[in-house]
């Protein structure tokens, strides 16, 4: 089988296409054919060194997202699972497996089964995206810790960067979930991508009044902060915040050092909360990767221009270049396509 993997940190040039035997699936495990592989920031960057310059002893195969069809499964899982398809998060999580390769063995609950409907674009796009957005939306000290409909009705959730991956989730998430959702963007055409995300309303933090803006959509300030970019945002967020409210910071966009205003926030009872997918509670995982599913079941996260997040292809001899593209700041998803046979060829994108 045709991998895609890197020996040494560095540029998108340490990645090399290399024939692998396929892999057996062990006890708990199973074997996915991979149509789709998602790319994410977190790609390159630990393609780049962000996590250490050690690499395991076989290569690392990158890309923590993926979706596909199961085609073999180990001792203790059930086999009628073979045939499913399913989308995978974090495979390339302390472990020298990631999906831009044409099979990965995996434990079987990193492997998730794919509602009919959804396409395997959609399924590539949600791990790191969609489970980042669960637990930002999540982790409000008044709940809820669980997303479905009428979870947030009656909240007012602030989504930065809402034509960014995580926040187009955010806003889908937030909407289903039935909040009042508003969404900061830095362009009109990332404005029409955020309304089609499904956000209520959109504002240019790059105006002056961006946050007059946001207090006219919610008068008693936005309960949640969905945030991309906390260094940049710190006094938009302090003007705009309620009482009780959470900032959720899930990246260090313009920096790793934060200053704010602490009597402010004080005063507000705010909360400040740090996301990092990877190591959130085992159990805010689980029930992301519940919530996920069902909201993808019901249709609420969606893929392609349509739905507010683009899909820009590559093929797997090309993924260098989709990886560039994401260091980049391609706009929507990047995807790279693993497999196209008669089992595994994607519907049309939802
Ligand atoms: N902690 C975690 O678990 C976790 C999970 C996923 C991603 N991340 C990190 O989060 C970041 C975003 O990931 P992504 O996949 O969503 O990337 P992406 O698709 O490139 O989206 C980033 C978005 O942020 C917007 N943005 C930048 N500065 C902003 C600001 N001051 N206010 C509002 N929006 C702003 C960008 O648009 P403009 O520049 O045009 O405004 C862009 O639309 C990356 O650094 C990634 O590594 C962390």
């Amino acid at each position: 089988m045709k991998s895609i993997v890197y020996e040494r940190v560095g540029g998108s040039d340490v990645l090399r296409l290399v024939e692998r035997v396929e892999p057996e699936p062990g006890p708990g495990q199973v074997r996915v054919r991979v149509a789709v592989s998602g790319v994410n920031p977190t790609d390159w960057k630990v393609r780049r060194g962000a996590l250490g310059s050690s690499l395991p002893p076989t290569g690392q195969v990158p890309n923590q997202d993926g979706a596909g069809t199961v085609d073999a499964v180990g001792e203790g899982v059930d086999p009628a699972r073979v045939g499913q398809r399913v989308w995978i998060w974090e495979a390339a999580w302390q472990r020298a497996d990631g999906t831009a390769q044409e099979a990965i063995v995996l434990p079987a609950r990193q492997a998730v089964p794919l509602p009919p409907a959804a396409s395997f674009d959609l399924g590539a796009s949600l791990g790191i995206p969609a489970l980042t957005a669960h637990r930002a939306l999540t982790v409000h000290p008044d709940g809820p810790s669980v997303l479905g409909p009428s979870a947030l009705a009656g909240r007012t959730v602030l989504v930065a960067g809402g034509a960014g991956a995580v926040g187009h989730a955010a806003i889908e998430l937030a909407r289903w979930a039935g909040a009042n959702v508003v969404s900061t963007v830095s362009s009109p055409r990332k404005a029409a991508l955020a309304s089609a995300a499904g956000a209520h309303h959109v504002v240019n933090y790059r105006t002056p009044d961006a946050a007059e803006a946001i207090r006219k959509t919610a008068p008693d300030g936005v309960d949640m902060v969905v945030e991309v970019d906390p260094v940049v945002n710190a006094e938009l967020n302090q003007q705009v915040i309620a009482p009780n409210g959470v900032v959720a910071i899930y990246a260090d966009t313009s920096g790793s050092q934060l200053t704010v205003p602490l009597r402010a926030h004080m005063f507000a009872n705010t909360r400040l909360q740090f996301v990092l997918v990877y190591t959130m509670p085992d159990a805010a995982k689980r029930q992301a990767i519940g919530d996920v599913s069902a909201a993808v079941a019901a249709g609420a996260l969606r893929a392609g221009e349509d739905a507010g997040l683009p899909v820009q292809r590559f093929p797997l001899t090309e993924t260098a270049a989709a990886h560039d593209a994401v260091e980049g700041g391609a706009v929507g998803k990047v995807l790279i396509d693993v497999r196209h046979d008669g089992r595994s060829k994607p519907p049309a994108s939802r």
